[in-house]
């Protein structure tokens, strides 16, 4: 095992809501590495549209977008009590905000326009620079890090994926129906795959994982031997 003198780079692809964000959040914990959850940034940059007027229904001033995005910052900074990274818009913490329906609703909107994925590319690639990270999204292994050490593909079957959401939703206090999420579900999987722009698709070189069936341990346990691998 190299773990301990290489610092690896790991990408972490997959649907929305199939667990990508808890495996990478337990692996970078458990190696030490730095986590970034690229999906928090498109919905930061969404949060930034919506809160800036920039949607009106299925319309994006994309003329004004394009010129205020310069302005967007968007950090993580890690919550002392609970030691999760927790991401900022421009200084401010939008952490639940950015999970809400209505940005979820919105954000493959956004994630599908060209130069907004430009800028979160190469905001991605610095930080990414030093290794030692666990970087997770739908174009990671493919378009960001394509020389990354290890890729994994994740995927889960749309209703078990829909039942995790709901119960996660709920559980905030979200007033959402069951067949909402299965719609959002079924929504993002297919702009995510069929959008021109770095469409979501598997790495040549990227390793699936269905997790379907599998607990958040056992997957942890799976991925720590292929790292271990490396
Ligand atoms: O992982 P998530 O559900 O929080 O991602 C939110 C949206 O952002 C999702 O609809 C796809 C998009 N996304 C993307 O296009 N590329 C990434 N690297 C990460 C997310």
């Amino acid at each position: 095992m190299s773990k301990d003198q290489k610092k690896l780079v790991i990408a972490i692809d997959g649907y929305s809501s199939c667990g990508k964000s808890t495996i990478a959040k337990d692996l970078a914990k458990v190696l030490n590495y730095i986590y970034i959850d690229t999906g928090a940034m498109y919905r930061a940059v969404t949060l930034f549209a919506m809160k800036n007027n920039l949607i009106k229904n299925k319309d994006i001033d994309l003329k004004r977008l394009k010129e205020l995005l310069p302005q967007v910052k968007i950090t993580f900074k890690k919550n002392p009590v609970t030691n999760l990274n927790e991401t900022y818009l421009n200084g401010e913490n939008v952490e639940k905000e950015i999970r809400r329906l209505d940005v979820s609703n919105k954000v493959s909107m956004i994630s599908a326009i060209g130069f907004v994925r430009e800028r979160l590319v190469e905001l991605q690639r610095e930080m990414a620079k030093e290794g030692g990270i666990v970087m997770d999204g739908r174009d990671i292994g493919t378009v960001v890090l394509p020389d990354a050490d290890l890729k994994i593909f994740m995927t889960a079957k749309p209703e078990v994926r829909a039942e995790r959401r709901y119960k996660e939703l709920k559980e905030k206090g979200e007033e959402v129906s069951f067949e909402e999420i299965m719609k959002n579900i079924a929504d993002r999987d297919h702009m995510d795959t069929t959008r021109k722009e770095s469409p979501l698709r598997q790495a040549g070189d990227a390793i699936v994982l269905d997790n379907s069936n599998m607990t958040p341990e056992e997957q942890l346990e799976w991925i720590i031997d292929l790292v271990n691998k490396k």
